[in-house]
């Protein structure tokens, strides 16, 4: 870890030496670590005598391998070995082995277990050599005789096949029961929506490719440095597969390029350099290509049914809404879809349906705002089209039917300012000069169109350990194995330490993306502040009060009567809150105290009998102009204001990143991303940075991110509810629904490319 520790103290001009308030901007202190290449990701270590594998996918979708011909690829200079499942090291037999932290319920993948071929692309063999050239070559060389069987790949040709998924994932709740009677109260309204949406799969697409550095020491000590959102469910995924202890594998994820889902759970270039590193004893690296990144899971092929009804002055009466998610034959992954459905408006009849299909592909997984992603954007297109069934701004539509009460269940919100996110950013984006009726403005060959839309998402807060040592020249170390996939934990943590101790930035390091650290959760569902935060705060608190204790204890000491209460830490000092002479230096105590470091450690255990008397959400507004040229159907998105209430924003600079982040994702999810899939191969077919379409620079114009006041205490004890996906929930849908307003065209299916553009729907 010393690496890591240099890296981030290096001297960095805007890292400033004053105090250090949470709230303000601050600039990532591993920026300077970054734009250098000081930091190094999963792919970059080096080792000694240091192997390279590549994998070999498979060309059939479903079947059984007769025969793997490796002769050619063994013969090819440099190659050392040719791993199948026949001549692999041994690894459990069991279910249990292969689940992960975030295991869905079912039955694992495993990387060549066996002869059973279950997907296009299943990694079918792994070719190790000196240099990655000649694994690389050698890897074209390996062929299979594969006896293939008919598979399914379509979600549309097998939605008969739909079925209730069991609600076997941490964290994951099955849409709750029917409130009222939806049906009866849909016939009866005078306004009715009935719409149907789809949604393509979509794949993960950072730029760092997934890695693994197996790095074996002389002990056989495995150093792992892998491409992961957690390094202790890498960790403990090692150990189970292979039969491994704790003690004996050590997984680092020191830096991340991005990840946003696809790194919640092991991928298989993990399993496989692991099980090279044992087979050969030796240190293996194992990078996916590009292609390979879309072997594995993906946002899922999704349709969506959404029946809405209402009273002429906009009152709703009836909300339904029905999803249906492709899934793997061996797991169910699921997500949450509709259920944001009940927690929005006020409405008395409220049906939410979740089913799943299994096709013959690989599981699914989470990418940011998992379920939010599809389902608001469904209910939220649907909303507007309700607005214009009943000509009412679609904006007065959401406000009519504001909930202060959580509609689905008797709860409150534990905060809610999503009126404050409406207010101020149809302020901001000039919301009241738009003409109510659609294809009224056009500049040049474009139709000008504005849409928006809410946007909804969890505040999480899981358990987390810290441990905090205060060192005699004053400088502080913070440490969890938390993970920083760009989102800026790093500095968020240091900030939250450096405030509660009083001490400049410089002075404090937070360390993570190492499994041997205090235990933190997996970074996801944008919980990591909520939580390792709280756990910082938490630590840092320990440490006030036994430094305080030792303050007491000096001779004469000033502190000797007065409560801890009474005293704060500023300026590098403890000293009395009102009467700030009455001070002393922390360096001055620690040595006094003849300490040469002090350290604690803490663990935040989240207040649930409290948090469950809540509904914990955060929430946004956003607003969008887009511009459709008439003869090409290029849809242009001009302006977004994207309005958030997050609870109190820690660090206002990186939390501005992670919304803009999120809207350039839910414009890419409106315009670009889809995987294609040729279903008489089973294959997704543009899989690379040509054909599958993300935005570049010139696709994205002005962005406004403005936060709205919150200070959410029953979430965490920061005011925090997490900031990250709620960026992204509701962009597309107001996209869509701008499209609308320029042209006059629904669209119900994403990505809304300019064939659909210009044809019309769906
Ligand atoms: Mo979260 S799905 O890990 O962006």
């Amino acid at each position: 870890m010393t690496d890591l520790i240099e890296a981030l103290q290096a001297p960095v001009a805007d890292r400033g030496t004053g105090p250090v308030r949470t709230g303000t901007p601050v600039s990532r202190v591993d920026g300077r670590a970054k734009v250098t290449g000081q930091a190094k990701y999963a792919a970059e270590h080096a080792a000694p005598d240091l192997a390279y594998g590549v994998v070999v996918s498979s060309p059939a979708a479903k079947g059984t391998i007769v025969s793997i011909d490796t002769r050619a690829a063994l013969a090819v200079e440099g190659v050392v070995e040719v791993l199948t499942h026949l001549n692999r090291p041994k690894i459990r037999s069991f279910d249990i082995a292969y689940k992960d932290m975030t295991a869905p319920a079912g039955s694992p993948f495993r990387p060549l277990y066996d002869n059973h071929v279950m997907y296009s692309g299943q990694p079918l063999a792994l070719v190790v050599a000196e240099t990655f050239e000649a694994a690389r070559y050698a890897a074209s060389l390996v062929t299979f005789e594969i006896d293939e069987e008919p598979h399914g790949t379509k979600l549309s040709a097998n939605l008969d096949r739909a079925y209730k998924p069991k609600p076997l994932k941490a964290g994951y709740e099955p849409p709750p029961d029917e409130k009222g009677d939806t049906d009866a109260a849909f016939d009866a309204a005078p306004v009715k929506i009935d719409a149907e949406f789809y949604s393509g799969v979509e794949h993960h697409n950072p730029m760092e490719l997934f890695a693994s550095t197996v790095i074996r020491g002389d002990d056989g000590h495995l150093i792992i440095h892998d491409k992961t959102q957690s390094s202790q469910n890498s960790r403990w995924y090692v150990s189970h597969v292979f039969g491994l202890p704790k003690n004996k594998v050590t997984v680092r994820n020191t830096y991340v390029g991005g990840a946003f889902g696809s790194g919640l759970r092991p991928q298989y270039q993990l399993t496989l350099a692991v099980m090279a590193a044992l087979h050969l004893k030796r240190s293996v690296r194992v990078v996916l290509t590009r292609q390979q990144m879309f072997t594995f899971g993906h946002r899922p092929e999704t349709v969506q049914r959404v029946k809405l009804a209402a009273e002429r002055d906009g009152t709703l009466r009836a909300i339904w809404h029905q999803a249906i998610a492709e899934t793997s034959p061996i797991e169910d992954y699921v997500e949450v879809v509709v259920n944001w459905s009940g927690l929005l408006y006020a409405c008395d009849n409220i049906k939410l349906d979740y089913k799943l299909v299994k096709l013959d592909q690989y599981t699914p997984i989470d990418m940011r705002a998992p379920g939010a992603a599809h389902g608001v954007h469904a209910l939220e297109v649907a909303m507007d089209e309700l607005a214009y069934a009943l000509k009412m701004d679609p904006l007065a539509l959401r406000l009519k039917n504001y909930a202060d009460r959580v509609p689905i269940e008797d709860k409150p919100y534990s905060s809610k300012e999503l009126r404050a996110c409406y207010e101020l950013g149809a302020r901001r984006f000039g919301w009241d000069r738009r003409p109510l009726e659609p294809r009224s403005r056009k500049e040049g060959t474009e139709w000008v169109g504005w849409g928006m839309a809410t946007g909804v998402w969890d505040a999480m807060q899981m358990f987390a350990r810290a441990s905090a040592v205060l060192h005699a020249d004053g400088k502080l170390v913070v440490s969890s194995a938390a993970t920083d996939i760009g989102t800026g934990t790093y500095t968020v943590m240091a900030m939250i330490a450096a405030e509660a101790m009083g001490l400049p930035l410089e002075d404090v390091t937070f360390q993570l993306g190492d499994s041997t650290l205090p235990v933190a959760p997996i970074e996801g569902g944008s919980s990591h502040v909520t939580t390792v935060g709280s756990a910082v705060a938490g630590v840092c608190e320990k440490l006030q009060k036994t430094l305080f204790k030792h303050a007491q204890k000096q001779r004469g000491s000033p502190f000797a009567d007065v409560k801890f209460k009474a005293v704060e830490f500023a300026g590098g000092m403890l000293r009395l809150k009102e009467r700030h002479e009455t001070a002393v230096p922390l360096t001055a105590l620690m040595n006094d105290s003849g300490l040469v470091r002090l350290e604690e450690k803490y663990l935040m255990l989240p207040n649930m009998l409290k948090q469950r008397k809540f509904r914990r959400l955060v929430h946004s507004a956003v607003f969008v102009e887009v511009r459709v040229d008439e003869q090409t159907g290029m849809v242009r998105v001009t302006r977004v204001t994207s309005a958030i209430a997050a609870g109190r924003i820690m660090n206002t600079k990186t939390a501005t990143s992670q919304i803009t982040g999120g809207i350039v994702w839910g414009i890419s999810q409106a315009l670009h991303e889809e995987s294609y899939a040729d279903h008489r191969l089973g294959r997704f077919m543009n899989h690379n940075y040509a054909e599958y379409h993300v935005p570049v620079n010139a696709d994205i114009h002005a962005m406004d991110v403005i936060f709205v006041e919150e200070d959410d205490r029953i979430v965490s004890r920061l005011g925090a509810k997490g900031v990250g996906e709620i960026g992204l929930v509701g962009v597309a849908a107001a996209v869509s629904n701008a499209i609308w307003h320029a042209t006059g065209k629904r669209l119900r299916s994403t990505p809304m490319t300019p064939d659909k553009v210009l044809g019309g729907g769906p």
